[in-house]
């Protein structure tokens, strides 16, 4: 699960250590890694901005040890809120309610509202745990880059502005959580992520909104990180069916500045000798394990364009397509 790298519990207490002191740490979840900081310490939190190059007025989500902490960042707990946490915590759902009057609005952008969620990674929760209060983290990417699903890309993307990074192995799941919004009369889900829909609906009980588009003018301002060409590797990325692939990549390399990449869920056969195929992805649940890898080996390769034939917007699908259509939108430019 975590390849034999999991940190000593002497890491743990050093990482709790940083984060008492203010200092960052990055840390891995089964999503992406996260970059911690004390989510009651505002100078910490506005360094997560600065770190980040994210507008301060982006909430970062707060991570949780167990869904008993949920009334003291909550300003009340819902029946939907109490159903939820119990079915899916520790899990890859975060939870947006109406933040408790003891939440700093330096985490939740200004905002009423605040994102909740108990990471299912032992790592994760030893660090909550010892460290006993809530840590504010967003992914430990730079705005508008690829999430970080291994200690290496947080190096390679944050280098020394992270005080910490605690090596957890690679995320299991490999896309981020779940948003919920419950704020509203009846639950939304605002981002694609590692719980799906089907799974939620079966706990509720009844369909669920869904508003997640790519599309800037339909991803809502009510979270407003989504509102960015995120997860945009520098290839241009370029969407295509398993159906007239061999016309689009032939027509791709025709004015391609430089080599033209494919990823796709199985190997597939006849296509033109200059495509850089990278490994398989297999199933959803692999794709979504090994995307932000592959879009990262995408620029390693200094390839011009990547094209991806996505997985069915089934499952952890949906999340695999949503991140795939925001790395296309924002290759347009
Ligand atoms: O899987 C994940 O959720 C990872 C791991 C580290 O937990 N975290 C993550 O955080 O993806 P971040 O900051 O990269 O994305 C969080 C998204 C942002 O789009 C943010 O705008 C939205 O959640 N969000 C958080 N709190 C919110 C709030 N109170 N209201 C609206 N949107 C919120
Ligand atoms: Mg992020």
């Amino acid at each position: 699960m975590t390849d034999g790298v999991e940190p000593t519990q002497t890491e743990i207490e050093r990482a709790v250590a940083t984060l008492r002191s203010g200092g960052l740490v990055a840390f891995p979840t089964e999503t992406v890694y996260g970059l911690g900081a004390d989510a009651a310490n505002d100078d910490a939190v506005r360094r997560v901005f600065e770190v980040k190059g994210r507008p301060t007025d982006h909430p970062l989500i707060v991570h949780l040890a167990d869904a008993s902490q949920l009334d003291e960042w909550a300003a009340s707990v819902s029946p939907t809120a109490s159903l939820l946490a119990d079915a899916f915590w520790p899990g890859p759902l975060t939870l947006l309610v109406e933040r408790s009057s003891s939440v700093s609005p330096a985490v939740t952008g200004g905002r009423s509202t605040v994102g909740l969620r108990v990471p299912d990674h032992p790592v994760a929760l030893e660090l909550l745990r010892t460290f006993a209060g809530g840590i504010a983290a967003p992914s430990a990417n730079r705005f508008g880059r690829v999430s970080p699903t291994t200690a290496a890309h947080v190096l390679a993307d944050l280098g020394d502005d992270v005080d910490l990074v605690l090596d957890g192995g690679p995320c299991r799941v490999g896309v981020e959580s779940t948003i919920v919004d419950l704020t509203a009369e009846r639950p939304v889900v605002l981002r694609a992520g590692g719980v799906s829909v089907d799974r939620l609906e079966e706990v509720l009980g009844h369909p669920v909104e869904v508003h997640v588009s790519a599309e800037p003018s339909n991803a809502g301002a009510r979270a407003p990180g989504m509102l960015e060409a995120h997860y945009a590797p520098n290839a241009r990325v370029v969407l295509g069916s398993e159906h007239e692939l061999v016309e689009l990549l032939i027509d791709i390399l025709k004015s391609a500045n430089g080599p033209v990449g494919l990823l796709a869920e199985s190997a597939l056969v006849g296509l033109p000798e200059d495509i850089v195929v990278l490994e398989p992805a297999g199933t959803a649940d692999d794709y979504a394990a090994v995307l932000y890898s592959r879009l990262r080996q995408a620029d390693r390769l200094g390839l011009d364009v990547l094209v991806c034939v996505p997985p069915p917007a089934v499952g952890v699908g949906l999340a695999v397509n949503d991140r795939l259509r925001r790395a296309a939108a924002s290759s347009q430019g």
